[in-house]
């Protein structure tokens, strides 16, 4: 058990007691994760390169002996929250949607949910891109599973997740989170084709470089509907593409040949995206050659050239994470950075030389404090396994 599991287990333990009399007969563990390079990609069924780290949810279930009564605690919103399992409905509390959001998935695919209680507290930091939601999801799934002795394979709980936001939270994600959280495996990266939904560990080995998190500490409040934009201006791209090539079925479909030929038909701001697309999923392959060769100074440009990307022509960045990458040009031990996750906020991935790694994230965060006020946070990240029963 890692440490900061087991600082999280007593108290969950404690409140459990204290909330339902008894102890949780079952703790289970979920990641949150990182992204290398292969940024919304996933709904464009392209390749992305992930890993599941070490800040996680960390949940304490038990049955209650009722058929429908479900109890939750959410220690770090101070939130409870109870309700019958027979009757789903969406809340006011989001984290409360994102766990009903889970039952009502397992009610579809007809598997039984009886009565339980669950608490769960976590250091994934919140609106940070890295993925606490679909940790929350994902390690739910795995506990209701655990409870009703269901077994599901790893993908179904990944899909159980996803749908979850699709259908009951109107997030129009692809499977990258999900997909993190479930499958990670400790120093592995995961080079995975979304389409085929195939994937294979590649070692994460950086020589005397390491990755580090700087979290702006901003949340644009476009979160959720600039980042449903992007899904629909991507189809409605495929559909204008159909025109030319009617047997493409998404962006994945498409070569830089046929987008160059058809560029006439497209407007300007859905022509950006597609080249983002198109680009991005061939820096995924780039950068997975380079790391298998032991090559790690290439990996900072295709960093860089991902930000620009998705800086000017994906026009998912902000302002924060644009500074955040800008400081570290002048930095001689930063190889490259960029944003990471879906945007509008969030942390930069940056590769650095890990000596005086430490020194180098302060310097950035004092830069950004001076230029904007805001206190941002750095993350030492190691890369640990995916969702588990602990
Ligand atoms: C968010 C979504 C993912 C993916 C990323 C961008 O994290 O949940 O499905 O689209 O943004 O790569």
């Amino acid at each position: 058990m890692s440490n900061q599991t087991s600082n999280l287990l007593p108290k969950i333990a404690a409140i459990f007691q204290q909330s339902f009399e008894r102890q949780p007969q079952l703790y289970v563990k979920a990641p949150g994760r990182i992204n290398l390079i292969g940024e919304h990609t996933d709904y464009n069924m392209g390749f992305v390169l992930p890993a599941a780290i070490d800040k996680h949810i960390l949940f304490g279930f038990a049955a209650n002996n009722t058929e429908e009564v479900c109890r939750l605690r959410a220690l770090d919103m101070n939130g409870s929250y109870e309700c019958s399992l027979k009757d789903i409905q969406k809340t006011e509390h989001s984290w409360v949607n994102y766990l009903l959001g889970v039952v009502q998935q397992f009610q579809k695919r007809s598997i039984e949910v009886k009565g339980f209680d669950c608490v769960f507290a976590g250091n994934i930091p919140i609106g940070s891109g890295l993925s606490s939601s679909a940790a929350l999801e994902c390690g739910f799934a795995r506990g209701l599973c655990e409870l009703g002795g269901v077994t599901l394979e790893k993908w179904e709980i990944a899909r159980i997740g996803n749908q979850t936001e699709n259908q009951f939270l109107g997030i129009q994600s692809g499977i990258l989170d999900q997909f993190s959280s479930t499958f990670g495996a400790k120093d592995k990266v995961m080079l995975m084709d979304c389409r085929s939904q195939t994937f294979e560990y590649v070692p994460l080995e950086l020589g005397n470089c390491c990755l580090v998190l700087i979290n702006c500490n901003v949340k644009h409040e476009h979160t959720t509907s600039g980042y449903n934009d992007r899904p629909s201006e991507c189809k409605q791209a495929v559909e204008l593409l159909q025109k030319d090539y009617p047997n493409i079925e998404n962006l994945r479909d498409v070569t830089p040949s046929m987008l160059e030929k058809s560029a006439s038909n497209l407007p300007q701001t859905l022509l950006n995206r597609c080249q983002f697309i198109l680009a991005e999923n061939e820096r995924v392959h780039q950068f997975c050659e380079h790391l298998k060769a032991g090559e790690i100074l290439p990996l900072g440009e295709l960093l860089y050239q991902s930000h620009h990307g998705l800086q000017h022509l994906y026009e998912v960045s902000c302002d924060e994470l644009d500074l955040l990458v800008d400081f570290t040009r002048n930095i001689p031990e930063v190889l490259g950075a960029r944003m990471m996750g879906g945007g509008f906020g969030g942390c930069t991935l940056n590769l650095m030389k890990k000596e005086n790694s430490h020194a180098i994230a302060k310097q950035i965060l004092k830069q950004y404090t001076a230029k904007t006020g805001i206190e941002g946070e750095a993350y030492f990240i190691d890369i640990e396994e995916g969702v588990s029963v602990v």
